[in-house]
């Protein structure tokens, strides 16, 4: 096996912080899962970072912990101001220790950033000053000097427990517009005490922090601050404030290093930057942190972005930072570093940045998987893959993302599997869903599949629409079924006069549009954002007339924001809560959904309709009387999207 260590050498290359020495230099940065109970580590969340450890990551640096009980908002995070903390670190300590990865964990506070609470109350948010939040439109009470000291205190005392757990490091949160950035921030923080106005005393607060963490912590452990290298946003920290408040805090001596990121949680637009969606290019953080190199005799960490191995060893070599944080891309492949390492970089599943399952999950409440590799988070069920006990032949019936995850891990567990698909290609929506503006990376999705396919063996067969007599013919054990879906044909009134054309008809370039363009979008989706995008740049006036709250209300506010603010510069109109029924030679007809009153669009050339799905079930109609062995999968079954189809496949399989 080719030594992948040549191809990388800066990526392989240990790096010695404090007399610790990490093994390479890709790290797991520090990132919510969902996975605890009253807010404690759970097995869950022990086998999803050991999953990561085995992998070959260098570092993890477990989720944000509150350092202070003020801190607790709705979001579910560690106690780490309870000494109950402790079992639970230690757990994931010595679960991915022994793989040779180190093991931090992160403390925070979020200041006046605080979404409702746990019980669906509003708990009173501290801040440095009485600004408000224009996110979570919180008003927050400007902290008095006792309650700093406290969470001062808090901070120290949290990374005493890390310490007692048996953690290697703690990093301190004072990116993303949280409390430590607002106190650094002179537009969140305008308090006239030894806290607030001159440049030395808007870091004090942050030194206090530091300095009791170092005591909490001791020498041995490795401290480190988290950093925006700019906050992305209206009343956000810029680049040259960052630099110079990296510049003093470095040459405090508490630090051991820095770790850039981009963003605030303060903003819509600023916290897109948090788990950057595929709008932003790859490695695009890497720069900031350069900046700050240049600044710093400290090691400099980074992470955005950074999805595949021959990027992490350029932002290396060209001397940008001294870590990489490839957060998303362990949670799409937990493997990536041990393949990069033994010369399988081309077995790596990449992270396409689509935020569906990773940070959609999470900032829904739910634990954090991938679309593309349903077994991450679910390590307890599907951590191990066991042969089958009986391997039998399988006939998967359609090559969309269903099908190929099933008919891969059908193969990889022993049994003998032929997947057919009706077209000339695998991906099924997919290869639509690519053609999206700025989703060309969502073919990742198809690229992976494909190749998982190929390395379990799998027989495929294209260009074959399997009928029940084919079924008959190959007689196969089990029948897997991955139909898929068509667009919906919802009854549209006046069709017939008006120019109507749907969804996929546009994707696919067949269909002829006016320049005065209705969508009318009835899931909210990426489909009539995407579609809003492309036909206003072809030059077309363009109405999106959602029947939903917002433009994009079903995808990951992560994946949707960006797209609002392209939207809007390209002079989108979006029409909110109508839902379609009609259509003529020049007006389109809807219904506002709440005051039932009607909304007509006129002037209109061509209608658009995306109006979702229709699973295609007349095969599995048709084999409706086959007594054992047929499994419905994917969209055939219930018209979702890929994350579903994909989870469905890996069900199918495993229970074979
Ligand atoms: C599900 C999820 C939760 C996150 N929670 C945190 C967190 O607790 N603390 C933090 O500093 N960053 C958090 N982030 C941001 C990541 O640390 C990281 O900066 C971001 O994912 C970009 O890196 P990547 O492109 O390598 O994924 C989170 C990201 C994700 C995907
Ligand atoms: S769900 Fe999407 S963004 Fe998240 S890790 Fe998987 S591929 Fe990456």
């Amino acid at each position: 096996m080719m030594d992948g260590a040549q191809s990388f050498p800066h990526l392989f290359a240990p790096l010695e912080i404090r007399g610790q020495v990490l093994k390479n230099r890709i790290f797991s940065t520090g990132h919510m899962t969902v996975m605890l109970h009253d807010g404690l580590p759970t097995d869950r969340m022990v086998a999803y970072h050991a999953a990561r450890a085995r992998g070959g990551a260098g570092l993890i640096i477990i989720e944000a912990a509150r350092a202070h009980a003020s801190g607790d908002s709705g979001r579910p995070a560690i106690r780490a101001y309870d000494e109950a903390c402790i079992p639970g670190y230690r757990r994931i300590a010595e679960a991915c220790q022994p793989h040779g990865c180190k093991v931090f964990g992160q403390l925070t506070h979020p200041g006046r950033e605080m979404p409702q609470a746990a019980d669906g109350t509003h708990a009173v948010a501290y801040a440095p000053s009485a600004v408000p939040n224009e996110r979570f439109h919180v008003m927050p009470r400007a902290m008095n000097g006792a309650m700093i000291a406290d969470v001062v205190a808090g901070f120290g005392a949290a990374a005493d427990r890390l310490r007692r757990a048996g953690l290697d490091g703690v990093e301190v949160i004072a990116s993303h517009g949280y409390l430590l950035g607002q106190f650094l921030n002179p537009r969140t923080n305008i308090r006239a005490d030894g806290y607030g106005g001159t440049f030395d005393n808007r870091l004090r607060f942050v030194r206090e922090v530091l300095a009791a963490v170092r005591r909490g912590a001791g020498d041995a452990m490795i401290v480190g601050l988290r950093l925006s290298g700019e906050e992305n946003d209206h009343d956000g920290l810029d680049q040259p404030e960052m630099l110079d408040i990296a510049a003093a805090l470095a040459g405090d001596g508490v630090l051991d290093y820095l770790n850039v990121a981009a963003g605030t949680s303060a903003g819509l637009a600023g916290s897109t930057h948090i788990v950057p969606p595929m709008a932003y290019e790859a490695g695009y953080t890497a720069p900031l942190a350069a900046a700050i190199r240049a600044r710093v005799d400290l090691p400099v960490f980074v992470a955005g972005r950074i999805n595949q191995p021959q990027i992490a060893e350029e932002v290396l070599a060209t001397g940008q930072a001294d870590m990489c944080g490839m957060t998303r891309a362990m949670i799409s492949d937990p493997e990536m570093p041990a393949k990069a390492r033994t010369g399988q970089a081309d077995n790596i599943r990449a992270c396409v940045a689509c935020n569906q399952a990773c940070i959609g999950h999470m900032l829904n409440g739910y634990p954090i998987s991938c679309i593309q590799r349903p077994e991450t988070g679910r390590e307890l069920e599907y951590g191990t893959m066991t042969p089958a006990d009986t391997p039998r032949r399988v006939m998967v019936v359609g090559g969309g993302p269903a099908g190929m995850k099933a008919a891969a891990v059908a193969a990889a567990r022993g049994h003998r599997v032929t997947l057919f698909e009706a077209g000339a290609a695998l991906g099924g929506q997919v290869s639509l869903a690519q053609l999206l503006p700025g989703r060309a990376e969502f073919g990742g999705v198809t690229t992976n599949l494909v190749r998982e396919v190929e390395r379990a063996g799998v027989t495929v067969r294209l260009n074959t629409r399997v009928t029940p007599d084919l079924i008959a013919q190959e007689a196969p054990e089990e029948v897997i079924l991955a139909t898929g879906a068509v667009p919906r044909a919802a009854p549209v009134e006046g069709a017939d006069s008006a120019h109507v054309v749907e969804a996929w008809q546009v994707l696919r370039g067949e269909a002829n549009i006016g320049s005065r363009v209705v969508i009318a979008d009835w899931r909210c989706d990426w489909v009539g954002l995407g579609l809003a995008e492309r036909l206003a740049r072809d030059g077309c006036h363009v109405r999106l007339a959602v029947n939903g709250m917002v433009a994009g209300q079903s995808i990951p506010q992560y994946a949707r924001d960006v797209w609002l603010g392209t939207l809007h510069r390209l002079g989108v109109e979006i029409i909110p809560h109508v839902r379609l029924y009609g259509a003529d030679e020049q007006d389109a007809y809807f219904q506002h959904v709440l005051s039932g009153e009607p909304v007509v669009l006129e002037d209109v050339d061509t209608l658009v309709t995306a109006l979702g799905h229709s699973p295609v079930d007349d095969l599995a109609q048709a084999l409706e009387g086959r007594d054992r062995g047929l499994h419905l999968i994917g969209d055939c079954l219930s018209p979702r999207t890929v994350e579903e189809a994909v989870l469905d496949g890996l069900r199918a399989a495993w229970a074979l």
